[in-house]
């Protein structure tokens, strides 16, 4: 399933502002990310989904050399060359991710010039929801499909994070791109960051996921997160030197020897890292409970994956907190922060039979606390598409 009122909605933009109708048109999903936090960039493996929201990405020719890009939301264009290596000015910062997308792509011989390019999207800014990775993937396939060129799925993730590293200054993982490539309808996604390996895991019939928005705006190139990486990379070094085996990331480290040799470490770098090794731990032990259909035991590795986030990675805000607190009151099987933290969505599990009165007691409570979220119903979806 995608987005076709986004589809639409870009095109009929797109011939709007160029008079033409674009001649190539993509699709890419945003995601949640279910368990597994932190995880990709140490090398570890998650639970996510491609969600029911996304990106679309419209090419036509133009007779004028460089590339012009109209954020079809807001009806601004950002000009610019794509052989340039810079990022564009703060005011454009939106069009990094799609320059940077095309600019990297050149050095997979494949090179475009002379382009009208629109895009709009459905998934919230800010929500944590990986508007960005949806949009660079969405870029990505265009721009191949308007080349007449083909790239392995994995080097389009890491283009993506490229982009986010060296035109947007986050320095995250393979999660975001990953899950909107390789989204299944009604499937999580297992990832591996260490084989790239991916594959669908089957959700039963009656798991449903909602998505609570507090609305606490963040942007991850100015929260901690690469701070926080930096850490983990500190707490790995100092394991690998503590160990009588090779501890090249976290996702080395057994949890038996992290429990005994955490105090020998860095105190903060070793209070990041138990986060980490404790969500690898938890996606691992997912995948059983998973396959047993035993949906209440994963629900719960969910919350304690959120009280990981709050008290030892400290990547939780208040209004998260509330949020994942309310759910629990109501009686949800699991929630907790979805993706980089420091804001964005909460990511709820439920039977479908109680979805409503769920959803409806969560927005309750946090209104009564003073917040005043969104919630939708998430529907696992399939990866990034060419519609035409
Ligand atoms: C953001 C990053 C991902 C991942 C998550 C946290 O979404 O872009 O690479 O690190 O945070 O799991």
């Amino acid at each position: 399933m995608y987005d076709e009122k986004a589809v639409a909605g870009a095109m009929a933009i797109h011939t709007d502002t160029y008079g033409t109708d674009p001649t190539t048109v993509s699709y890419a999903p945003g995601r949640i990310e279910v368990l597994g936090n932190h995880t990709d960039y140490n090398e570890g493996t998650t639970f996510s989904c491609a969600i029911n929201m996304g990106h679309c990405f419209c090419i036509s020719a133009s007779d004028k050399p460089g590339v012009r890009l109209t954020a079809g939301d807001i009806g601004v264009t950002a000009e610019f060359d794509p052989a340039n290596a810079e990022p564009l000015e703060k005011k454009f910062q939106w069009a990094n991710y799609v320059k940077g997308v095309i600019y990297f792509l050149r050095s997979h011989g494949v090179e475009v010039d002379g382009i009208d390019c629109t895009f709009l999207g459905s998934i919230p800014m800010g929500a944590g929801l990986s508007s960005s990775a949806a949009l660079e993937v969405a870029t990505a396939y265009a721009v191949l499909k308007y080349a007449g060129k083909q790239i392995d799925k994995i080097e389009i993730a890491k283009i993506g994070q490229k982009a986010e590293h060296d035109f947007a200054g986050c320095s995250c993982g393979l999660l975001d791109q990953f899950s909107s490539i390789y989204g299944v309808h009604h499937c999580l996604i297992h990832s591996d960051f260490r084989t790239l390996e991916t594959y669908p895991v089957k959700l039963p019939d009656d798991a449903v996921f909602l998505m609570i928005n507090p609305h606490a705006k963040h942007a991850l190139a100015e929260s901690p997160y690469n701070a926080r990486r930096r850490s983990c990379e500190k707490a790995a070094a100092e394991l690998n030197a503590l160990v009588g085996y090779n501890v090249s990331a976290l996702r080395d480290i057994t949890f038996e020897d992290f429990e005994a040799l955490q105090g020998k470490i860095d105190p903060e770098a070793a209070q990041r890292a138990s986060h980490v090794v404790g969500e690898i731990h938890r996606v691992e032990e997912g995948v059983k409970l998973l396959a047993e259909g035993r949906l209440e035991a994963f629900g719960q590795f969910l919350y304690d994956s959120h009280e990981a986030s709050r008290i030892a990675f400290e990547n939780s805000c208040v209004e998260l907190d509330i949020v994942v607190e309310a759910a629990r009151e109501a009686g949800a099987l699991g929630a907790r922060l979805s993706g980089g933290g420091w804001g964005g969505s909460a990511v709820a599990l439920v039977h479908a039979a109680d979805a409503e009165m769920i959803c409806g007691k969560i927005i309750e409570t946090c209104q009564a606390k003073g917040l005043e979220p969104t919630a939708e119903t998430i529907i696992p979806s399939a990866g990034a598409i060419i519609v035409k």
